[in-house]
């Protein structure tokens, strides 16, 4: 079955350069972000993994462990790690889940065979402390993801499950926040909102980020 927003990310046991991985519990109490990368030795992803490790700092100050996958078996992954030290200029810091089984890939839907039937796309799972599926993002394997795009995404996510605003187009943190249509009651809007609001329009109604 597809997996989608809300959906519990599946669980599974797979061998990692880490060592034996037990998902859900490796994951802990926190959130994580799963990878996927079509295969081993290539040019974008060996990119990719590099930056993640660089952003390792970032990942942590939100409570997230980040684990990549790639259809090749650990050791291949252990000897590209050598190469992507030596060209990213980085120490490689989160596991690379072995699967040339293709459990992983299979369970997550990481396979889009109509591009090609054994190598995985650039999926990338945003997975919070409930181990609920909360982004599904899907690269072609040409195109490198944007991982400070990841991070800004996953501060909406985090910020809106504590307050009641979503995050307009391009929001990062800081900016203004939108009030949530459905609250409407004045009592509440007060309560919620100390530092006010701005009504733009009845449903657009801006105020300024109530984490800060
Ligand atoms: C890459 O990661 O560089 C890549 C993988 C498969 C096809 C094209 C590029």
């Amino acid at each position: 079955m597809a997996l989608h927003i809300g959906s519990v990310a599946p669980d599974f046991t797979q061998e990692s350069t880490e060592g034996t991985i037990k998902f859900h519990e490796w994951m802990g109490n926190g959130w994580a972000v799963l990878f996927s990368h079509p295969k081993d030795f290539t040019p974008v992803c060996t990119t990719e993994l590099g930056r993640v490790a660089k952003l390792k700092p970032e990942f942590e100050k939100r409570g997230i462990k980040t684990i990549a996958v790639s259809v090749d078996d650990v050791d291949s992954h252990k000897r590209w790690i050598n190469d992507i030290e030596e060209t990213q200029n980085v120490k490689m810091n989160f596991p690379i889940l072995g699967d040339s089984d293709k459990k992983v890939s299979k369970l997550y839907d990481m396979i889009h065979p109509e591009w090609n039937d054994t190598l995985t796309v650039r999926s990338v799972f945003v997975i919070d402390q409930n181990k609920k599926v909360r982004l599904i993002i899907t690269y072609p394997a040409s195109t490198g993801r944007n991982f400070d795009e990841i991070l800004r995404a996953i501060d909406s996510l985090q910020l809106t499950d504590k307050y009641s605003v979503a995050t307009g187009v391009d929001w990062k943190h800081g900016d203004n926040c939108i009030i949530i249509p459905s609250l409407t009651d004045p009592k509440v809007l007060k309560e919620k909102f100390p530092k006010g609001y701005h009504e733009v329009k009845p449903y657009l109604r801006l105020t300024p980020d109530p984490s800060k």
